[in-house]
C-alpha cells in the first residue's frame, strides 16, 4: 500500500479508501451475510488500507466496529457520518446524539473524521448556523478529531454545495465526487482545497456507470444526445472501449480508480465493493502508475463541458 498526508489533519492515509456504503454496501445489499462484511473489511486492512469510510444511514457501522475490533485504534482511521433532519427542533441535539450512536456502533471513543453528510447548497446555510457549532463542540470533548462534509452529488452534479463550503476556513476533509465521467471537480474545487490544504477523499471513481457496459452505454448515449461529447469519440465501439487497447488499462473499472488517484487536489480514493475479488483488483489498480498522458489528456477532452451526470 501506499500513504499520503491528508491535507491539513496530517492524518498518514492509504491512497485507496475503502467505502462501506455506496450500491455495495460491502455486499450487505447483494447476498452477503455480515460474516462476509467484516471479512471484507478485515481483507482490506490486511492489504493495507487503513482508511474506512461509512455512515450511520449505510447500516454498516457497525460491521466495521466488529471488524477493527481486533486493530490497535491508533493504526485506523475511521471516517463516518450523519445528517440530522434539518427541520427537527433541535438538529444539534440530534447530530450530538448520532455521533454518541455511531461511537458505540463502531465501538470506539472518538470518529478520525466526522462529515456532514451529503449536504445539498441550499441547506448549508442551516448547516452552518445550527451543526457547525455542534461540531466544534463535539471536537472539543475529543469524539472527532477533524470536520468533514460531502456532498450530494447524485443531485448536485456541478458542485454547488462544495463552492459555498469552500469560502469557509473549518472544514478539514471534503468528499468530493469525481470521475472520467464528470471532471468539474477539477476546476470548481480541487483549486481551492489545494489552497486551503483541505484533505479530499474522491467517491464515485467508478460507480454504476464505469462498472456496468449497458449502464455506461446509457449515460454515453444521453450525453451525446445533449452534444456534451464529442459525436466521434468511440464511434463503431462500446464506450470508452479505446482504454482497453494496448496495455493501458485491464478494465474500465481499472482505468476509472487510476485516472482519480493520479489527479492534483486528490489525496486517497474510495472504493466500494463486496467483492473480495474486486477489492484486490481495485486496491492494484490504485497502485498501479498513471494512465498514460496521450489517454488522460483524452478523457480529459472528451469529458470536457460534462457537469450534468454522477456517473451513477
Ligand atoms: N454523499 C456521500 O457522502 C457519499 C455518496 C456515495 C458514496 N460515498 C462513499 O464513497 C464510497 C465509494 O463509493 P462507491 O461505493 O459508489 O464506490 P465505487 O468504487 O465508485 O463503485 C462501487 C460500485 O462499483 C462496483 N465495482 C467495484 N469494483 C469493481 C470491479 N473491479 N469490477 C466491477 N465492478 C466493480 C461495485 O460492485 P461490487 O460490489 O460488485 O464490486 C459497486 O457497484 C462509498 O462506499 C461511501 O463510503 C459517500
Amino acid at each position: 500500500m501506499e500513504f499520503t498526508i491528508l491535507g491539513r489533519t496530517g492524518l498518514e492515509v492509504s491512497v485507496a479508501g475503502l467505502g462501506c456504503g455506496g450500491p455495495s454496501r460491502l455486499g450487505l445489499r447483494a447476498n452477503k451475510t455480515e460474516k462476509d462484511a467484516i471479512l471484507l473489511v478485515r481483507r482490506a486492512i490486511d492489504m493495507g488500507v487503513n482508511l474506512i469510510d461509512t455512515a450511520d444511514v449505510y447500516g454498516t457501522e457497525e460491521v466495521v466496529g466488529k471488524a477493527l475490533e481486533t486493530v490497535p485504534r491508533n493504526r485506523v482511521v475511521i471516517s463516518t457520518k450523519r445528517l440530522p433532519p434539518l427541520g427537527y427542533p433541535d438538529p444539534a441535539a440530534e447530530l450530538k446524539c448520532g455521533l454518541e450512536q455511531s461511537l458505540v456502533r463502531l465501538k470506539t471513543d472518538y470518529v478520525d473524521i466526522y462529515h456532514l453528510h451529503s449536504v445539498k447548497r441550499e441547506e448549508y446555510a442551516v448547516v452552518l448556523e445550527k451543526l457547525v457549532p455542534a461540531l466544534f463542540q463535539l471536537r472539543q470533548e475529543g469524539k472527532l478529531r477533524f470536520l468533514g462534509i460531502t456532498e450530494a452529488f447524485r443531485e448536485e452534479f456541478g458542485h454547488g454545495m462544495l463552492q459555498l463550503a469552500l469560502e469557509d476556513d473549518f472544514w478539514d476533509v471534503m468528499m468530493v465526487g469525481f470521475n472520467i465521467l464528470n471532471q468539474s471537480a477539477r476546476t470548481r474545487v480541487f483549486p481551492k482545497t489545494l489552497q486551503k490544504n483541505i484533505g479530499v477523499l474522491v467517491m464515485f471513481a467508478v460507480r454504476r456507470a464505469l462498472s456496468q457496459p449497458a449502464r455506461l452505454r446509457h449515460v454515453w448515449d444521453e450525453l451525446k444526445a445533449k452534444g456534451l461529447v464529442d459525436a466521434g469519440a468511440g464511434a463503431g465501439e462500446e464506450p470508452l472501449n479505446f482504454l482497453l487497447r494496448g496495455a493501458e488499462a485491464s478494465s474500465i473499472p481499472d482505468a476509472a480508480y487510476r485516472f482519480c488517484r493520479y489527479e492534483p487536489g486528490v489525496h486517497a480514493v474510495l472504493t466500494g465493493t463486496g467483492n473480495p475479488d474486486h477489492l484486490r483488483q481495485n486496491l492494484d489498480s490504485l497502485l498501479k502508475p498513471p494512465l498514460s498522458d496521450a489517454v488522460t489528456k483524452r478523457l480529459k477532452e472528451i469529458f470536457a463541458n460534462v457537469d450534468c451526470v454522477s456517473g451513477d
